[in-house]
């Protein structure tokens, strides 16, 4: 890979695990590799509890690695202003977090945010609906009056209002139906394709990653333990965790 849009390097996350009981903290993540080619769907699989969740906050600065590295364009994102690492690189959470109000308001508080001035909100914002596949009317719709899927829509449109580079989606699809989660499915797929967007993508659901994404790594018990193009993954699993969990014979997680 010529240099990868974002990576990780040998990043270990320690903080105490929910319910310890004076027990030593254990890493939630363990020496942690990844690239990130640019204009790629970059997915991470693993079980609930593996740490998918957790190496996605560390990935746009919400959390900050105990050891290892975490490059942007090559650059330590320790050396960044970190509110400009957020911008590059927007997140959205499983499940989506309006506020109550219009998505005009939701949308609009996050291009403020991005310094969009006010004159020119509401233009930008209803070309962020459109990326996420709202039409014009959404605008002025109650937030949280909407559908699962359709709120999924507005966060994403709040996070493309940054205008980031990457964007680190957190299993978005886990609170949706079946035919609300492909319609999120054909929009990422649609994000890359019109904007050339890089895109992190996490899911427990490997067919999921197998439609979606290009290449991916497996994350188990904080370790990462392959990574590679989604197809040599699924057709010659190097791992016998990769193996079972792709048989559908391991917890997919729930979460
Ligand atoms: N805020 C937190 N404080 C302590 N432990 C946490 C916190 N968040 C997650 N964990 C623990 O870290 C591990 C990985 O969690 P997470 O990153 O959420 O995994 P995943 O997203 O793959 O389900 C789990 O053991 C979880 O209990
Ligand atoms: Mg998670």
């Amino acid at each position: 890979m010529t240099k990868p849009k974002l990576a990780t390097e040998r990043v270990t996350l320690t903080r105490t695990r929910y319910g310890a009981d004076g027990s030593p903290p254990e890493p939630v993540l363990c020496d942690v590799s990844l690239e990130v080619a640019a204009g790629e769907v970059f997915g991470i699989i693993g079980p609930s509890g593996a740490g998918k969740t957790s190496l996605l906050r560390l990935l746009n600065g919400l959390e900050t690695p105990d050891r290892g590295r975490i490059l942007l364009d090559g650059e330590d994102i320790s050396g960044l202003d970190t509110i400009d690492v957020r911008r590059r690189v927007g997140m959205v959470f499983q499940t989506p977090a309006l506020f109550p109000g219009t998505v005009g308001e939701n949308v609009g508080y996050a291009l403020e945010i991005a310094d969009v001035p006010g004159a020119t909100r509401e233009a930008k914002g209803l070309v962020c609906l459109d990326r996420a596949g709202l039409s014009d009317d959404f605008w002025s719709r109650d937030a949280l009056e909407l559908s699962q899927g359709e709120q999924q829509r507005v966060a994403i449109a709040r996070a493309l209002a940054a205008e980031p580079e990457v964007l680190l989606l957190d299993e978005p699809t886990s609170a949706l139906d079946p035919s609300a989660a492909a319609r999120i499915v054909d929009l990422v797929g649609s994000l890359r394709r019109d904007l050339g967007m890089t895109i992190v993508f996490v899911t427990h659901l490997m067919e999921q990653a197998r439609r979606i994404c290009d290449r991916a790594l497996v994350l188990v018990e904080g370790r990462g333990v392959e990574e590679g193009e989604v197809a040599a993954l699924f057709d010659a699993p190097s791992s016998e965790f990769t193996r079972l969990f792709i048989q559908g014979r391991l917890d997919g997680g729930r979460r």
